[in-house]
């Protein structure tokens, strides 16, 4: 019996993909299909297919042409499954020729002709969402490159000037939003009250309350919602919190995260200092998210020490955030105008979990205990900082009615409360007897 084997993601079904399996199947009696898992798809720059990797199996079996469906996990599997199987033949469309030449030890390879006009991508990007940049920062730039990896998500502009607002509104399905904190709650319900689709940059506003009206009106809208914290889009960091959920390092103790970049300050007139963000601003939602997603936002107390710029502009250079709860205690520290090493470490009752610096945009971490020989490494890809998988979220989200929560609506006002707190002067001990 002569056995063939082919490969594909196969989203959204189409009959390139059924003209493919026919010929492949022509080629012997027996014919075996691999479907490329969520995973595996990600790690190979795939991020925004439609369908889970269960419908995309079950399409291409109930077509009846295949014999065998099994899933694609990892890197080099190819070469496993010809031995494993007896493959006779490894069949693929002519888009990969060349591409799988080194298989031509273990059996034959066909490169079949592939049908003009098709493709899974195309038919993704006939569902469109018009993306509104507003701002003016890396992160936008980072934003608007990133959005062309991601199938149907267009750019329909960019703008920076709030009297513009309504003009990125009207030719938008969707906004990213940059704005000072103090901005945010105000075009994001603007944003919602016309029926745009929002991802604002975090905090979502200064108070609990603003938070849980601005969430509750997305949901009332149908439209979507989404803090653009990029960490929390990462593999493996979400793969971190699951390994520390499922008991890892047993209970845990303490959470300590931290986040510098050094932004020069010196020289800048009290108008330049006025358009800067301080230390809070700008790190305090990325090192709170790992303490309020690992221990929960029902901390009994709270201190932020702050270091002030001299101007006495409210800018912090370096604050740390001490939480206390009932049976652990966390730190967040945040600096733009002092350094420190940007890492996480969660300590447990086992064994504590280490990210290396700089953490929010890992792709590794390792699981430590007191006998070294039982540490364990992980590494996962990270495409664009999280910022792909992110956008792709949104995208299927806003299109697709997708609801994957990454941050939790609690998580969301907690943060937005501690930053709210920080500018009432609420719980600080400012260093230094600065302003
Ligand atoms: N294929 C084909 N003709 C097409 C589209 C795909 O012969 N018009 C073949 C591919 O060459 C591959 C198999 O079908 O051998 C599965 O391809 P897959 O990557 O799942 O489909 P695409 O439509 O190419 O997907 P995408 O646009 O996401 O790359």
């Amino acid at each position: 019996m002569k056995k063939v084997i082919t490969y594909g993601t196969f989203d959204l079904l189409h009959y390139g993909h059924i003209r493919l399996l026919e010929r492949a199947k022509a080629l012997g009696d027996w014919l075996i299909v691999g479907v490329t898992s969520e995973d595996f798809d990600k790690a190979r720059g795939k991020i925004n297919v439609t369908e889970t990797l269960s419908e995309r199996m079950e399409a291409v079996k109930a077509l009846g042409i295949a014999d065998e469906v099994i899933v694609e996990e990892y890197e080099g599997q190819k070469i496993d499954d010809i031995k494993r199987y007896g493959v006779d033949i490894f069949a693929i469309g002519s888009d990969w020729r060349g591409k799988f030449d080194y298989l031509k030890e273990y059996c034959e390879v066909v490169y079949l002709e592939r049908t003009e006009g098709i493709s899974s991508s195309e038919l993704r990007a006939r569902d469109r969402l018009r993306l509104g940049l507003f701002g003016n920062s890396t992160n936008v730039d980072k934003i608007e490159r990133e959005s062309g990896f991601v199938n149907g998500l267009e750019i329909s502009g960019r703008w920076s000037d709030e009297n513009e607002f309504e003009k990125l509104l009207e030719s938008s399905d969707a906004v990213y939003l940059y704005a000072r904190p103090e901005r945010h709650y105000e075009l994001v319900k603007k944003a919602l009250l016309s029926g745009c689709h929002v991802l604002c940059e975090t905090p979502l506003a200064l108070k609990k309350e603003d938070c849980a009206e601005l969430l509750s009106l997305a949901e009332s809208t149908h439209l979507v919602l989404m803090e653009a914290l990029k960490t929390a889009f990462s593999t493996a960091y979400g793969r971190l919190l699951l390994l520390l959920k499922s008991g890892k390092i047993g209970e845990i103790v303490s959470v300590d995260s931290s986040c510098t970049s050094m932004e020069d300050f010196e020289g800048m007139t009290p108008e330049e200092l006025k358009s800067r963000f301080g230390s809070i601003a700008d790190w305090g939602p990325t090192g709170m998210l790992p303490v309020f997603q690992i221990l929960g936002t029902d901390y009994e107390e709270k201190r932020v020490c702050s270091k002030m710029h001299p101007s006495g502009n409210g800018l912090d250079l370096f604050s740390r955030i001490d939480f206390i709860y009932d049976s652990a205690v966390a730190s967040v520290k945040v600096g733009k105008g002092a350094k420190s090493e940007g890492e996480l470490v969660v300590s447990g009752t086992k064994g504590y979990a280490y990210v290396p610096a700089p953490w929010w945009k890992t792709d590794f971490f390792e699981i430590r205990y007191e006998n070294p020989a039982e540490n364990q490494r992980y590494f996962y890809q990270l495409e664009g900082e999280g910022i792909r998988n992110m956008l792709a979220v949104f995208f299927q989200a806003a299109v697709h009615g997708m609801r994957y929560q990454a941050i939790d609506a609690r998580v969301t006002e907690g943060i937005s409360s501690v930053i709210g707190d920080f500018y009432e002067g609420k719980d600080l001990r400012v260093l230094g007897g600065g302003k």
